[in-house]
């Protein structure tokens, strides 16, 4: 018996059943699920929104690193007794769906598609400003206004960002997956790039740089400031880990080796983070820019682009108006060729994010599609690419466009909106299925859960709070929309309302291509 609102559970034995049918070897060890974890997770989050954590709590952005990555860790040990237990596709929509039901469900798969879709436009810009910087460095200055959205002066489109979500989206709609070499060929990129930089500023950092502290406190003086609220923001550098719960059924012993995964790449990207963010204050400061009545500027705002545009001309480019944060950290303190390299660097790694973004976005859509939540037509597998390229396109329009008009700071807290909400439901469900399902196999128990889930649903709920007000808003609004589809279609449409148990066998875990870097390991 377990806990729903109306009654529409899709029991966990047939779940089990359909991942007991498909039967995928075990195959991934600690070592690779953790290369998993660092390759969806080291992106935009520490290249760019540096900067932006910077504006929002100065130094004390370092507090931030430390909150966010604690938060994401209790969350982590929520997933892992989840993933491990109902090892199958569609990650926290259908955990819910087991536990809690389908409304929630649906609730949370539609929260999911702010996470992944959202997450992928904000790495898609992310990766635009490393791209423009590179170009600039070469002596190639493209227009302002085809290189940032309009909501900067002199801007309109930001090209660079939509081509190359575009040009995922078409990678991934005629089967394109990476494999397990790529990625861990990306990863040492990504690695050994924070690692030069780390290098080459640690030698250089100087005390008063990191003085004062915390200028914006713990809180600022508006929601989304200071040390928490940066925290709220710098929470989508540690996006994707749970990348790592959705190869729980592909991995060997996961009851050891899937909380290995999720925190041991939890726990090295934090440990990179806090030096680089030590590295790139120690050297060139990262005090937040104030308008003329000593407000601190939001970052992304019209007021504090039109700031740092001023502050250009009068040759002075402070950290946090930087759009490829660490490349001019090096180029700052007299190594432009290695601020180059770290370029290049975000240039190849980023839009391998922006595929495993992409890439469970549309799994996501695919198994909703599956249950009957969204039209089957969007499920539908391309003949020859074996892809589902309805959903991959319609997704990647969105999220290219997205990309194109706003800046990355605002995407990056609007994903962050909806990857809160569907790790507190995670956390939440864990609790539930402890209480209705004491008995059931669990490969890997949570330690501690009554303090460690508690402490994930205060955590989401803490940083959600200190989000931007806009940020905020988009998830009840989504949420809203999210609803009155749900009753003019999903409702009606549902195969689980309509008493279909399904258990799929071949097509279990399609989109028939495996989760992006498993497949030649
Ligand atoms: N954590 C990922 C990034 O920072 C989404 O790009």
């Amino acid at each position: 018996m377990a806990f729903n609102l109306f009654g529409r559970i899709k029991p966990l034995d047939a779940i089990l059943a359909t991942a007991e049918k498909k039967a995928l070897t075990r195959s991934l060890g600690p070592v690779q699920l953790t290369l998993l974890g660092v390759g969806a997770v080291i992106g935009t989050g520490i290249f760019v929104l540096t900067s932006e954590a910077a504006q929002k709590a100065g130094p004390g952005m370092m507090w931030s690193f430390v909150i966010a990555g604690l938060v994401c860790a209790v969350a982590a040990l929520c997933y892992s007794e989840l993933a491990s237990m109902v090892p199958v596709s569609g990650s926290a929509y259908t955990y819910t769906y087991a536990v809690m039901g389908e409304l929630l469900a649906w609730m949370v798969g539609w929260a999911l598609i702010l996470e992944y879709a959202v997450a992928a436009s904000a790495v898609s810009v992310g990766w635009s400003g490393y791209f423009v910087g590179l170009l600039a460095n070469a002596g190639i200055h493209l227009p302002t206004a085809l290189t940032i959205g309009g909501y900067a002066p002199g801007g309109l489109i930001n090209l660079p960002a939509l081509i190359i979500a575009l040009l995922v989206t078409f990678l991934l709609m005629i089967g394109t997956s990476e494999s397990a070499k790529v990625n861990a060929v990306l990863v040492a990129i990504k690695v050994a790039a924070l690692t030069m930089f780390i290098v080459l500023t640690l030698p250089m950092m100087q005390g008063q740089n990191f003085d004062p502290f915390m200028p914006n406190g713990w809180f600022g003086e508006s929601r989304g400031f200071g040390a928490v609220g940066a925290a709220a923001s710098i929470f989508f550098a540690y996006v994707g880990f749970d990348a790592v719960s959705t190869a729980a059924e592909e991995t060997k012993n996961p009851q050891r080796n899937v909380p290995i995964g999720l925190l041991g790449s939890l726990a090295i990207c934090t440990v990179f983070y806090l030096l680089v963010a030590a590295g790139a204050i120690g050297t060139v400061g990262a005090q937040p820019i104030v308008d003329a009545a000593g407000h601190v500027l939001a970052p992304g705002s019209t007021a504090f682009a039109a700031q740092c545009q001023a502050l250009l001309t009068a040759g002075h480019e402070p950290l946090v108006c930087s759009h490829e944060a660490l490349a001019f950290v090096l180029r700052n303190i007299g190594y432009p060729a290695f601020g180059n390299m770290i370029g290049i660097a975000a240039f190849l790694a980023l839009p391998s994010v922006i595929l495993i973004m992409l890439f469970g976005q549309t799994r996501i859509f695919f198994v909703m599609a599956r249950d009957g939540l969204l039209p089957e037509k969007l499920a539908t597998i391309h003949p020859k690419w074996k892809t589902p390229h309805i959903v991959t396109a319609i997704t990647g329009v969105a999220v290219s466009v997205f990309a194109a008009f706003l800046p990355v700071g605002q995407l990056a807290d609007i994903s962050n909106s909806g990857t809160l909400f569907a790790f507190l439901m995670v956390a939440v469900a864990v609790l539930i299925l402890r209480r209705t399902d004491p008995g059931r196999h669990r490969p890997f128990r949570t330690p501690l859960v009554w303090i460690v889930a508690p402490l994930a649903i205060v955590g989401c709920l803490g940083l959600f709070y200190n989000l931007p007000f806009e940020a905020k808003m988009v998830l009840p609004i989504w949420g809203g929309i999210g609803l009155l589809l749900y009753f003019a279609y999903g409702y009606r449409k549902s195969h689980v309302g309509r008493g279909h148990i399904e258990v799929h066998e071949s097509d279990a875990d399609a989109p028939p291509q495996p989760v992006p870097p498993i497949s030649d390991s």
